[in-house]
């Protein structure tokens, strides 16, 4: 039997994370779910963001199911999610767009984003010198070519064709030209059968929204992949529908890419989707491939037949549009 971590956090996160559990508990799947405590509710609670019960309850994990935690503005708060990523060694972040509503007069959007998940402008080493603050933006060569390497992994096992270097090399010569040196590199080794592109990040992003469909796979640094995600997400219906997962050789966690949406937590308003999704692509990971494809087929069946949420102009709350899929999951044969 699997152990799959489950762990809640903040604002809609319970909300959306009971929703992804029932839908993984309808496919029937030998799991055991295990619940975990993590952001300011574990603070109130324990006085800690990430306790090392948690952290240990992680490590002891197959995968984990993560909903979304609420930053404090207190200044010497250290993120969980940065901690939880360093410690499990997770260094990608998978992050697919796929339109499963339609928006006149754009064409679907199936784009997966592979976010380097370790370094860049995420090392918070902060200083204050002569009157401003200096960050330090770290990009090296082993985790350069470890995520180059994933997405062509990733893409060659997917069935998808290219994959695009999101970067900025053209300002930044040299850590984004490290970057884009080694996509060269192991494209021209690795990635042969596949086609390569290049794109300016800030061009990259007016295309996300003026043309996301052309995009297949992109491979790109952590900051940027974090801000394009977000962008790519509202080109197919908005942040309810992104789910992502932070993958390492050893552990990992899958979540909405969503934070905690404090303006409708409490309201039934948000929309599971993204954390069903996350559920279905954490169990593709950890061996249960036909579950997987039952929950993406049940949530796309559930859309196709007209039963939306409120931010897509629906009338689903949260628990309702879950009573939907999971109907849809039980009549599947296999389930
Ligand atoms: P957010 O992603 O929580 O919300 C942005 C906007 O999208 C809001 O208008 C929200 O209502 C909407 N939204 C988000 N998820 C939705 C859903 N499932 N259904 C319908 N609408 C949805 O980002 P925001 O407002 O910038 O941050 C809120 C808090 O979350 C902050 O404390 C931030 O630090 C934290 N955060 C946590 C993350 C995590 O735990 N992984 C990731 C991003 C932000
Ligand atoms: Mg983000």
């Amino acid at each position: 039997m699997k152990r799959i971590c489950v762990l809640p956090g903040d604002g809609i996160g319970p909300e959306v994370i009971s929703c992804a559990t029932r839908v993984l508990e309808a496919t029937g799947i030998d799991a055991e779910l295990l619940h975990g405590e993590i952001g300011q509710s574990s603070f109130r609670k324990n006085g800690e963001h990430l306790p090392a019960e948690t952290l240990h309850l992680m490590r002891d994990s197959d995968s984990c199911l993560f909903g979304a935690v609420t930053t404090p503005s207190d200044p010497s708060y250290e993120s969980p999610v940065l901690r939880f990523r360093k410690e499990l060694g997770l260094y990608a972040n998978l992050r697919p767009v796929r339109s499963l509503v339609r928006i006149s007069g754009r064409e679907p959007v199936d784009l997966v984003i592979v976010r380097e998940n370790t370094e860049g402008l995420y090392t918070q080493r902060e200083v204050y010198d002569d009157g401003g603050v200096t960050t330090m933006r770290r990009v090296s060569h082993v985790a350069s070519a470890r995520i180059v390497r994933f997405a062509i992994d990733y893409a060659l096992k997917n069935g998808r064709k290219r994959i695009c270097c999101v970067h900025k090399a053209n300002v930044l010569k040299e850590s984004d030209g490290l970057f884009l040196s080694v996509f060269r590199g192991l494209m021209g080794k690795e990635g042969v059968s596949l086609e390569a592109e290049e794109q300016l990040v800030d061009s990259a992003a007016m295309k996300l929204v003026t043309e996301p469909h052309k995009f297949d796979v992109i491979v790109t640094l952590n900051l940027y992949g974090d801000i394009i995600s977000d962008v790519a997400a509202g080109s197919a219906g908005g942040l309810g529908f992104a789910p992502s997962g932070n993958i390492g050789d050893r552990h990992s966690v899958f979540g909405p890419a969503h934070g905690s949406a404090p303006d409708i937590a409490g309201k039934k308003l948000a929309n599971p989707t993204a954390a069903i999704l996350s559920g279905a692509m954490m169990l593709r990971h950890i061996g249960f491939g036909e579950a997987a494809k039952n929950i993406e087929d049940g949530v796309k069946s559930v859309y196709e037949s007209g039963h939306l949420t409120v931010d897509v102009g629906g009338r689903h709350d949260s628990e309702s549009f879950t009573d939907h899929v999971v109907r849809k999951i039980r009549e599947m044969p296999s389930s």
